[in-house]
């Protein structure tokens, strides 16, 4: 079994002054949802995700060797201008990845970020923008490093994610992602996110995403806050369990494509994330009145059309709606016609299951 040492590298052989690399990496939407950790960001749980295509972050990151090692150097720009509140989180990755990525007080940084979703759409980009970082500081290694193997590369890649933000490291790879350890799924670790190992029905494939804006404000309760709470949380227990016996249920549910059984899972395990912030001390309310609108349209318009449309949330009060490319053009003309209303600004967002980061 691979442990967390395993990414302590040897000395380099390779060095280098100065670069850049540009790294694109997806956001990620989970079916079986991580909430709840325990230290240096091992999840109480396992956790399921597709990976998106659209919503991305796109990241280059230029360093040049410094005269003294010092302390961590770097700029952070947004979308070209700099952005100091992103700073911290920024300093906290790098201490904690340090160890695992010893060149990084030889070198400034300069980190340009940007999104392809409108930043103040509540979508999260801590996913997205810590998988890009990793991805850009694995291709510096690489450099320093080339006898790397591909697999390494991806595997360290999604682990250094995983010290930025939990789901990010589920955004390095596509199509459907596991992270934490599950007894049924071969491979699967605390560690890194890995590739679903078995077999995914063709109906999966183009799973179509379709993301309701529906609150664009800031996040009552940071993803820190929230996963804190499950520490002295009354149901943890029994909620840890079930996140494991929904990913046994949603094996033979990717293998066959029987949509009846993913709809269930993956709503229950929506309400179930939200009951969670709604019975712990002090207890959320994430859902807006638009969310619930929308929630009960969908059910109505399920039940009513029988075509195989459902919802699942994050920790906030967007709706990500989840369905079949066959089905796509009657549901967006269903979102359209009696949901779009219930969006901030009429905004939603379409996206697609994808493939994960990209070096461009
Ligand atoms: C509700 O990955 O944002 O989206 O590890 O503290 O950065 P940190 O948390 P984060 O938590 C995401 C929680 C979730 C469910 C999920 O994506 O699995």
């Amino acid at each position: 079994m691979i442990a967390a040492t395993d990414f302590i590298p040897k000395p380099y052989t390779n060095s280098l002054n100065q670069g850049s690399f540009t790294w694109s990496a997806p956001s990620n939407i989970a079916l079986v949802k991580y909430w709840g950790k325990k230290n240096n960001q091992i999840p109480a749980n396992p956790s399921v995700s597709f990976t998106l295509n659209n919503c991305k972050t796109i990241t280059t990151l230029a360093f040049a060797k410094k005269q003294k090692d010092g302390n961590f150097s770097f700029d952070l720009l947004f979308e070209g201008k700099p952005k100091e509140d992103f700073k911290p989180k920024i300093q906290k990755f790098l201490e904690r990845i340090e160890v695992y990525l010893p060149f990084l007080k030889e070198y400034h940084f300069t980190i340009d970020t940007q999104n392809t979703f409108p930043h103040s759409s509540g979508i999260a980009s801590s996913a997205s923008g810590m998988a890009a970082l990793a991805m850009n500081f694995m291709s510096l290694e690489k450099a320093l490093h080339p006898e790397m193997t591909e697999e390494y590369f991806f595997k360290k890649a999604s682990f250094l994610a995983r010290l930025g933000s939990g789901s990010a490291c589920r955004s390095v790879k596509g199509q459907v992602v596991v992270w934490g350890n599950q007894a049924n799924i071969k491979g699967s670790t605390d560690l890194y996110g890995v590739e679903y190992p078995y077999a995914i029905h063709d109906t999966f494939r183009n799973f179509q995403d379709t993301i309701l804006l529906v609150d664009k404000g800031e996040k009552q309760v940071s993803s820190t806050v929230g996963h804190d709470l499950m520490h002295d949380h009354p149901f943890a227990e029994r909620r840890f369990a079930q996140a494991h016996e929904n990913l046994d249920k949603l094996i033979p549910v990717f293998e066959n494509g029987n949509l009846d059984e993913f709809i269930t899972i993956v709503e229950s395990e929506a309400l179930t994330l939200h009951a969670m912030m709604m019975t712990s001390l002090p207890y959320f309310i994430l859902m807006k009145p638009n969310t619930l609108q929308i929630i009960n349209a969908i059910l109505k318009f399920r039940n009513e059309t029988k075509i195989p449309v459902c919802f699942t949330l994050d920790a906030g009060a967007n709706v990500h709606v989840l369905y079949p490319n066959a089905v796509k053009e009657k549901v967006l003309q269903f979102i359209k016609a009696e949901l779009v209303g219930y969006c901030q600004n009429g905004q939603y967002l379409c996206d697609e299951i994808g493939n994960g980061a990209l070096l461009n």
